[in-house]
């Protein structure tokens, strides 16, 4: 069963330190999220396993960690400054401001009035000063998108780590929009997360590596929680593709707001890649790109016959926070207890839980019991290097409620049995079963 409701999940979130709105001793902050001790723990965790599935596991693919702060011109030549807009309404009475395409029946959704401005472009780029002096000359962008940088940093890939095509280069990082309305949650912010693989292929070979990623990324969702069947492959029709873009799957999944896109994954063709580089007419370019005086660099790839041409990018992009947010809301889970009483459980697969294990004494403060807890505490989270917390209250029940809410896998109790015989309780957050095991087999009955 999946969350009834985004309330559901804002206030699990709120409530055990997840996610808190940014700012919020001062009002808050829209569009604008901190994620709080366990949230650390479970986006790092969603960070590493696309890490580990991307980057790890292909030999061909390399990391790069880029500038947040971009060069006017890369967001010139990509196309962002042109087209990265939203059309933008303002109601003429209330003076609230809306995506146009927000707007029902067309009424103010704030405050009904009809009076509304005519749609006008918007452009979502955040833009700061560079330097001391704040002139329209010196400024940077903050990135619409980690894939600039990719692009940008082509040649440098090249040059140090002479890849041969197919390669891919991945980066995770913070991106920005300015969106005219931010909302649900963590689900449209202004300040997010990206996970972006770029991956070079020769032209010929775009349409079948775009089917090929389409079914890996399928893969680590499933990975994740996030099944096949919950779905749905949007394949974008020409009039809505982004302006980069011959072919675009998006990924769409029920949120608890609605269906909405998780992630897309594009052809990119050699847009991007021809946009930025020098000398165009020396390359063989298929897409239409603006001409560019700029670019130092000539980002192409020399055939067998010695002939310059610009490779296709694939490109599997998605979000962190609404990785989160789709896990978090599969996870989510509302069950009634045979004893009448109900539980809420997160049921997170085990690599992605913020914390993998709770050591609890039976009784608080009990030398001996809290000493053996203690030292097993510190030998498992030796030897799985991941958070494992001893939980000292003395309220068994208690500490399940809690460790059901945040995920946990595993609870070990400490008993007086543990300190005769040198066994331990250990008790499955999803089945709740308990086992009395030997301490010395407790990596067996725990996996990751
Ligand atoms: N480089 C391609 C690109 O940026 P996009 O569809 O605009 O394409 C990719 O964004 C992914 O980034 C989306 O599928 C979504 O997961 C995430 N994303 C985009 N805008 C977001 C926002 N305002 N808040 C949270 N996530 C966002």
């Amino acid at each position: 069963m999946v969350a009834q409701s985004m309330d559901s999940l804002v206030s699990l979130s709120k409530r055990r330190g997840f996610i808190f709105q940014s700012n919020n001793i001062y009002g808050g902050l829209q569009g604008v999220y901190d994620f709080g001790p366990l949230g650390v723990e479970l986006k790092k965790n969603i960070r590493e396993s696309w890490w580990s599935d991307i980057v790890y596991k292909n030999e061909n693919i390399f990391g790069l960690d880029a500038s947040i702060l971009t060069h006017p011109l890369v967001l010139n030549y990509s196309g962002h400054e042109e087209t990265f807009t939203d059309p933008l309404v303002d109601c003429k009475d209330c003076k609230a401001r809306h995506r146009a395409d927000f707007i029902n029946d067309s009424k103010c959704p704030l405050c009904g009035s009809t009076s509304l401005t005519e749609p006008r472009d918007f452009n979502l780029m955040f833009k700061t000063n560079i330097g001391p002096v704040a002139d329209s000359n010196n400024f940077a962008y903050l990135r619409p998108e980690t894939a600039q940088q990719i692009f940008t940093n082509f040649k440098n890939i090249m040059d140090s780590s002479s890849p041969s095509l197919p390669f891919g280069i991945a980066q995770i990082g913070k991106a920005f929009r300015n969106e005219i309305t931010p909302r649900n949650f963590i689900f449209r912010v202004r300040e997010f997360e990206q996970m972006e693989l770029e991956y070079f292929v020769k032209p010929n070979d775009a349409d079948k590596a775009l089917e090929e990623w389409l079914e890996q990324r399928l893969k680590w969702w499933d990975m994740q929680g996030v099944c096949k069947d919950k779905l749905e492959i949007y394949d974008v029709p020409s009039d809505e593709l982004s302006h980069y873009s011959k072919k675009t799957y998006d990924l769409m999944y029920e949120f608890p707001h609605g269906k909405e896109e998780l992630e897309g994954i594009a052809n990119r063709t050699d847009f991007d890649l021809g946009s930025h580089s020098q000398n165009q007419e020396t390359l063989k370019i298929n897409a239409k790109i603006k001409h560019n005086p700029d670019s130092k660099s000539k980002l192409g790839i020399q055939d067998e016959n010695g002939e310059w041409f610009v490779p296709y990018v694939i490109e599997p992009s998605a979000g962190i926070e609404r990785a989160f947010l789709a896990i978090l809301n599969e996870a989510y889970t509302e069950e009634s207890l045979e004893n009448g009483k109900n539980r809420i459980v997160l049921k997170l697969k085990p690599h992605l839980a913020p914390i993998k294990a709770a050591v609890i004494p039976l009784k608080k403060n009990d030398m001996g019991l809290v000493k053996m807890a203690t030292e097993l505490k510190n030998k498992l989270q030796k030897d799985i290097d991941q958070r494992i917390v001893l939980e000292n209250t003395g309220n068994i029940g208690k500490s399940y409620r809690k460790h059901d809410e945040i995920g946990t896998p595993y609870c070990i109790t400490i008993d007086f049995d543990s300190l005769a015989e040198g066994t331990v309780t250990i008790r499955d957050r999803d089945t709740m079963k308990q086992n009395t095991i030997k301490v010395e087999s407790i990596s067996k009955h725990m996996s990751f």
